[in-house]
């Protein structure tokens, strides 16, 4: 039971890690009216992602496990799309973002559902605190483009 819990924290650990480079590649290349509000916002994000990236390898640690501790490995897992380094439009830079944190938000809960089942609550407290998190991105991201 836990094993499945622990592949798919690990996977989820190998989508951040990427999600952290392409959030700079966002932060760099978004073009348009709304550039300065989405450069700023997308720092803010990549810098949570870098504390997210952290809690997890540090909580797959602290339960005997090994973290994916380099690029090759954690593109090899992840299962996110990377953006080409060109311009991409303000709407396309919120679409897409929308689109990852509905993937997220997909991963955490079934995180949850897994480290319950396992009985391990502090994980599942953990990634339900993320849970949330996204939950309330992905409204402000909507509303954003309403
Ligand atoms: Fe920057």
């Amino acid at each position: 039971m836990s094993k499945k819990l622990y592949e798919k924290m690990n996977l989820y650990l190998a989508n951040q890690e990427v999600a952290y480079i392409k959030l700079h590649n966002l932060h760099w290349y978004v073009k348009g009216r709304s550039f300065f509000t989405l450069h700023a916002k997308l720092e803010e994000l990549y810098d949570r992602t870098a504390e997210i990236i952290d809690a997890v390898a540090e909580r797959l640690l602290a339960v005997g496990q090994a973290p994916v501790a380099n690029m090759k490995e954690a593109l090899a897992l992840a299962t996110i799309k990377e953006l080409a380094d060109k311009p991409i439009s303000s709407e396309e830079t919120v679409q897409g973002l929308i689109a990852d944190v509905e993937y997220w938000i997909r991963d955490t809960k079934e995180i949850v559902e897994l480290a319950d089942a396992a009985g391990d609550g502090v994980t599942a407290d953990q990634f339900n605190d993320y849970l949330g998190e996204y939950q309330k991105l992905l409204w402000m991201l909507k509303s954003y483009i309403a």
